[in-house]
């Protein structure tokens, strides 16, 4: 299977799993551990907005920072310009913040509840280049998904 593919027979599963009578922790929690294992990323997982800052959520893979200010790394820079920022190698974005030195590429895209971004998805991997446009696409439509049943 091809990516889109991929996305493509994600997409229903995780609808079917996503549970509108729990709390969106619960959501996060199994859209990230079925993306990462049906994608085999690096990491995998969400950043919560509490207060002004982003704190670690729901995650699959290896220990990550949990605190990340408004405007910093690729996560920050999501939510202040409120749009799936890709980065196709770490090394060349500016303030990226390494939470892990195998981390070679990353997408991040701002979770929206009702015009206010209330998370962000972050996907890491330890190859160059794993993201483009087809990702974030797909990423998107699955991260409305946290909200709209
Ligand atoms: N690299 C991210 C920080 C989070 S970790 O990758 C899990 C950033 O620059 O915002």
């Amino acid at each position: 299977m091809n990516k889109t593919e991929q996305y493509e027979s994600l997409l229903p599963q995780v609808k079917a799993v996503m549970d509108s009578s729990v709390d969106v922790i619960a959501n996060m929690a199994n859209m990230a551990a079925m993306l990462h294992e049906t994608f085999g990323f690096w990491w995998t997982g969400f950043y919560r907005v509490i207060g002004n800052e982003l704190v670690l959520g729901p995650f699959q893979g290896p220990l990550a920072c949990t605190r990340i200010a408004y405007g910093r790394g690729v996560c920050g820079t999501a939510w202040k310009e409120r749009r799936t920022v890709v980065v196709p190698d770490v090394e060349e974005f500016p303030g990226h913040i390494a939470c892990s030195s195998a981390s070679r590429s990353e997408i991040v895209v701002p979770v929206f509840q009702n015009g206010e971004i209330t998370a962000v998805l972050d996907i890491d991997s330890d190859k160059t280049g794993t993201f483009d446009a087809t990702d974030a696409t797909h990423l998107e439509q699955l991260v409305r998904m946290l909200y709209d049943f």
